[in-house]
């Protein structure tokens, strides 16, 4: 921690100080008083910071700072957020860092287990190793999908009624489909990212599968009740699962609404970039204060015209950067250098993401759709819509072919993608009894096909064919402190998810493009 603070103050110093009259220079001084502040409390105070988590308080991670706004003010790590409420002395925190935004990267994890040899509650084998019948807590091999890329084990139950059948062909640690000792129920594994505890305020579907979005979130009416109910129930089932709870949580459990009310109250976004500066100068509204002010309604923005005020999908859905496109040259007062290249990189790179053509094809979700076409002209924006935050704004799960595996994959498109990722080792299961949403020969179309996959997405939920491999496009904000990405960390770095887009779509991205679009994806 004190190590850590001593980098942060040393670099975010550069953040200009200077008061001009703008919203952005205001916050600015406001930064630096937090700043001011901290710096005075944590030399007054020693170890204050393992208690409180300032506000706004500035993490290091790739290519800059990432910070939360908590609107509640600082962070009080008394909630029960940050409390162990189970056997195995895992708190939600144990997975949902605020120096990760929110989330954990896989380097951290994997200094967590060679800093403890295992012994963090991370660790824990009932999601935090390869397979839950791990007993040696340092085992590196054991552990590898957590430590290489970020990964907990959930383990679902097959549903109940089923289209389909499922068959194990890869098996790479034994506990890929397993009986549970106790019910007897078939527990399929399945591996992914902690999604990030921040920004939740905009979301259309809880968990990568919509798992946990009972009550729908695609009403405005509705929207703030639904949210709330769904994630107490979130908690709840984090609390019984992650941290093991013994006796288990009920819903009912007045430590729950408190957890959520933290939640509901944090923004989380890029702060400080060390080639541009501060993301918020010169009119540019990067940052995790302009995010918590970003507005936002069920369906906005929908390309598919869900919009309930009946406004047109416009593809320009990020205008953070828009102020930095056509800047002159200039060195701030208080830059030691010039930073308007960076700058316009960065506006670069989001008008790519903005305006950049996408022929969209073997989408389960859209193209299986006949109303919608084997292809359809689209955008980066057309599936991440929602306005300066990036994730669907109506519930609608999307298949891009990230749990696809490479070895047996037939479009060539989403191989070549896949073979730009980095993806985990994770078991391959063998799907029959599927017709062929894409095979539109007459007069008989959609023949049954079988296909492999990693992660059946929400058809593990729902036991339809139709909803296979299918899961959310994540909130883009905050992506610098939290590499791996896509649900399964396949994606290393951002780098290797602008040349998965690049063959998956065939968009034929120039090297300055994608250093753009990266630039831009980092500064979110
Ligand atoms: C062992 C690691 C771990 C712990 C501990 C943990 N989580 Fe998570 N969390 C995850 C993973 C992994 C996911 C994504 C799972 C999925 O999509 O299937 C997730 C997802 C979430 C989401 C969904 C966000 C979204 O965008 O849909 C919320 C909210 C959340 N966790 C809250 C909590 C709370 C509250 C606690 C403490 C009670 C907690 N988590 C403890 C790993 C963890
Ligand atoms: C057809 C819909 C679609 C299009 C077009 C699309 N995405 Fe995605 N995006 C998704 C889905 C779905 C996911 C989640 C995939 C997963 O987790 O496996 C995702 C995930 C991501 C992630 C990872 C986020 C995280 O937290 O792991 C990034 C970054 C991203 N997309 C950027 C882009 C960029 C840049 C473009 C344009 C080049 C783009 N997307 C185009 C649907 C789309």
């Amino acid at each position: 921690m004190k190590f850590q603070f001593g980098w942060d103050m040393g670099v975010v110093s550069q953040v200009p100080r200077r008061p001009r009259h703008t919203r952005a220079r205001r916050w600015m001084v406001a930064l630096a008083v937090t700043i001011t502040v901290l710096v005075g409390a944590h030399a007054a105070m020693g170890n204050l910071g393992s208690t409180i988590i300032f506000n706004l308080q500035p993490f290091l991670d790739r290519t800059g700072f990432i910070a939360t706004y908590n609107v509640h003010g600082n962070i009080d790590t008394t909630n029960p957020f940050f409390q162990n409420l189970g056997t195995n002395e895992r708190n939600c925190a144990t997975c949902h860092q605020a120096s990760d935004a929110m989330s954990i990267s896989a380097a951290h994890a994997q200094a967590r287990f060679a800093n403890t040899h295992g012994a963090d509650p991370l660790f824990a084998s009932v999601d935090g190793a390869n397979c839950p019948t791990v007993t040696d807590r340092s085992d590196a091999d054991a552990h590898s999908l957590v430590r290489q890329h970020g990964l907990i084990r959930i383990g679902l139950a097959l549903p109940t009624t089923m289209q389909f059948t499922i068959n194990v062909v890869h098996d790479p640690y034994g506990c890929a489909m397993v009986p549970d000792p106790v019910s007897g129920q078939m527990i399929v594994s399945v591996y992914r990212r902690p999604l990030p505890t921040t920004n939740l305020n905009f979301l259309s579907a809880i968990m990568f599968d919509g798992r946990e979005t009972a009550s729908s979130l695609n009403s405005a009416a509705t929207f703030q009740a639904n949210l709330t109910a769904n994630l107490t129930h979130q908690a709840m089932d984090a609390t019984n699962i992650h941290a093991q709870a013994n006796p288990p949580f009920a819903v009912t459990d007045s430590r729950l609404p408190q957890m959520v009310s933290l939640e509901l109250g944090l923004s989380t976004a890029q702060i400080y970039d060390f080639a541009a500066g501060y993301l918020g100068a010169r009119g540019a509204l990067g940052g995790p204060f302009y995010l918590s002010q970003t507005q936002y309604h069920p369906g906005i923005n929908d390309v598919l015209g869900a919009d309930p005020n009946g406004v047109a999908f416009n593809s320009s859905a990020f205008t953070i950067f828009a102020p930095w496109q056509n800047l002159s040259p200039r060195r701030d007062p208080e830059d030691s250098f010039d930073r308007t290249a960076a700058r316009k990189a960065i506006a670069a790179g989001e008008v790519i993401f903005n305006a950049r053509p996408i022929d969209i094809r073997n989408v389960r979700g859209l193209n299986d759709n006949p109303a919608l076409g084997s292809s359809i002209p689209g955008f980066c924006t057309s599936c991440h819509d929602t306005p300066n935050v990036g994730n669907h704004s109506v519930a609608l799960p999307l298949d891009i072919g990230t749990s696809h595996s490479l070895g047996q994959e037939t479009d060539p498109a989403i191989a070549a993608g896949l073979a730009q990722l980095s993806s985990p080792d994770v078991p391959v299961y063998l799907i029959s009894g599927c017709p062929d949403p894409f095979n539109t020969t007459q007069p008989s179309p959609n023949p049954p096909a079988s296909f492999y996959t990693t992660d059946p997405g929400k058809a593990l939920i729902t036991g339809k064919c139709s909803d296979f491999n299918r899961g959310k496009g994540p909130i883009l904000r905050g992506l610098a402190a939290r590499a791996p990405y896509f649900h399964n960390g396949a994606a290393r770095d951002l780098n290797q998810i602008v040349n998965f887009y690049n063959q998956r779509f065939q968009m034929n991205l120039t090297d300055q493009e994608k250093t753009n679009l990266v630039a831009f994806l980092n500064s979110l």
